[in-house]
């Protein structure tokens, strides 16, 4: 099975978004082999999330907060998303460290209110460029793994690592097939500290339909996290075809 998660992030409208959640499972063709989750807008989770309802396509939020409910204005918990059927999460996305300031104990809180919700966490983790200028790099990888995964009841419950290098987001420049293989094998060997559990870990960071294949081949990379070129349904269809054929 290979994962195939698309990050919508702020891209598209409550109609767009719409648009590209009917095209998407309009045009969807048998694929056994693969997971697809598409992660709108929160603003139009309800509709993608009715829209995706019994087809192959699941649904997942972008962020959540760790409180079920409550005076949080402007947050939204893991618990609503459970409400209105979505089954996934992105935990830690480096938009959310960088940008909104998260930390490793923000991440691990998230991580726990999704499990408490039976709701999957894909806690994303990765390195910056000044990491790897420095040599830091799996410095950052175990820090992050071990924040989130010490102690961590995950029970019988699912959870998936993504590896976003930063400097491959959004950048157009992505990590080498060989580097990421490499970085996703350390990634499993320190999950293997915390936990029995089989955590799939997907790669991230400028991933298109041209170069997916160099990760799709690795059997140490069970999956991609695709941005941009996942709200570009040509492409992202040219991406599931790559992988499933
Ligand atoms: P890009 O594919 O646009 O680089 O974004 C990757 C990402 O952040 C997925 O979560």
């Amino acid at each position: 099975m290979t994962h195939i998660f698309a990050n919508w992030k702020m891209y598209l409208d409550v109609v767009e978004s719409r648009v590209l959640g009917e095209t998407l499972v309009d045009t969807w063709k048998t694929h056994d082999n693969i997971n697809c989750v598409v992660f709108p807008t929160p603003l139009a989770a309800v509709d993608v999330t009715e829209i995706c309802e019994g087809t192959p396509v699941s649904v997942g939020a972008q962020n959540v907060a760790w409180v079920p409910r409550g005076a949080y204005t402007g947050a939204s918990s893991a618990m609503l998303y459970k409400n209105i059927g979505c089954t996934y999460a992105l935990v830690g996305h480096s938009e959310r460290r960088y940008i909104f300031g998260e930390r490793n104990i923000d991440v691990r809180k998230k991580t726990e209110a999704c499990l408490e919700q039976n709701i999957i966490p894909v806690i994303c983790i990765g390195e910056s460029q000044k990491d790897r200028d420095n040599g830091k790099e799996e410095y950052r990888i175990k820090k992050q793994i071990m924040r989130v995964f010490d102690g961590l009841n995950i029970g019988d419950s699912k959870i998936f690592v993504a590896y976003e290098p930063v400097w491959a987001v959004g950048t157009g420049i992505p990590c080498d097939p060989d580097e990421a293989e490499k970085m996703h094998i350390y990634i499993k060997e320190q999950i293997a500290e915390f936990t029995d559990v089989q955590v799939p870990i997907l790669y991230g960071g400028s991933v298109n339909a041209d170069n997916v294949t160099g990760y799709a081949s690795s059997s140490h990379i069970d999956g991609m996290l695709v941005g941009s070129a996942s709200v570009k349904i040509e492409e992202f269809s040219r991406i599931i075809e790559a992988v499933a054929s």
